[in-house]
């Protein structure tokens, strides 16, 4: 047995680690619990929300999972990554990276200012590519990984308002195309892209005044669409560079 092989050896028997930013609260921790049901070690990002990734942590511990919660400030996009990888890597072999953390804001253009600007693509688009940059350097050969970009469908479609965290999902977009080309044939690289799922806080009608009246489906989505859709491509390995639009149809 080579020396390469053994190592391969090694590493196939360490936890599969998947990183999950933004993890504690709502669809983070929906993908977050998703991903120890089916077996991964979960790395649980948070940014503000330390009780509540504590408590996830406690409940995948609880349900036989390994589990790990990392708190940093996305908005310090190369130090938090390292800091997110290096956990990841102490608990085993990170092998699924979900850039799921975002700052969703809007202003209208009058009111827009650099701190307004810095946050959202430092958290939206900045931070997912030093993640990737980390992940990437720290994957052994041989081991197939995942990037799964966690996008909007109006990235696709801009509309009026949300202009710059709407502008990072499309700058993200293309990113995860880039990658997926440049990370091939080891790593896929693919995105996720909802639509109405789960509404901010304070506006909790929005979502089901959108099902009435512009959704053609006539409803929305769930972290279950989510979730299963992360699932599936996980499960193809002949789809790179692809994002998947859960939107009921809005985006058409
Ligand atoms: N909700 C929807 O219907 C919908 C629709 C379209 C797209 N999406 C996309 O789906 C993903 C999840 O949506 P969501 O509504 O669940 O997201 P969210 O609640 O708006 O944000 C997810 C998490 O991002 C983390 N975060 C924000 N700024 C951070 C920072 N500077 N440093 C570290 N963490 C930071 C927060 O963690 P802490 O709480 O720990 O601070 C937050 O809990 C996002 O990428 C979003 O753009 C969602």
């Amino acid at each position: 047995m080579t020396r390469q092989s053994q190592q391969h050896g090694v590493e196939n028997r360490l936890p599969r680690v998947a990183v999950v930013t933004g993890a504690a609260r709502r669809i983070g921790r929906r993908i977050a619990l998703a991903l120890a049901e089916d077996g991964f070690a979960v790395v649980v990002h948070f940014g503000k929300s330390a009780a509540a990734a504590e408590e996830l942590v406690a409940q995948i511990q609880q349900s036989g999972g390994i589990a790990m919660a990392v708190g940093c400030d996305l908005a310090d996009a190369a130090k938090s990554a390292e800091k997110i990888m290096d956990a990841a890597s102490a608990i085993g072999c990170p092998q699924l990276l979900i850039n799921n953390a975002s700052v969703f804001e809007d202003l209208p253009l009058a009111d827009v200012t650099m701190q307004h600007c810095l946050s959202q693509l430092g958290v939206n688009l900045v931070a997912p590519v030093f993640l990737s940059q980390q992940f990437v350097s720290r994957l052994p050969d041989g081991i197939p990984g995942q990037i799964i970009n966690i996008l909007d469908w109006r990235a696709a479609r801009p509309p009026a308002d949300h202009l710059i965290y709407t502008a990072s999902k499309a700058a993200l977009a293309s990113v995860t195309s880039g990658l997926a080309q440049q990370l091939a044939p080891q790593i896929r690289v693919n995105g996720v892209a909802p639509g109405a799922v789960l509404a901010p806080p304070g506006r909790e009608q929005w979502h089901q005044q959108r099902a009435d009246r512009e959704i053609p489906l006539r409803v929305s989505g769930s972290p279950e669409n989510i979730t299963s859709t992360i699932r599936f491509l996980i499960h193809n390995t002949f789809i790179t560079g692809e994002v998947i639009t859960l939107s009921g149809g809005e985006h058409l």
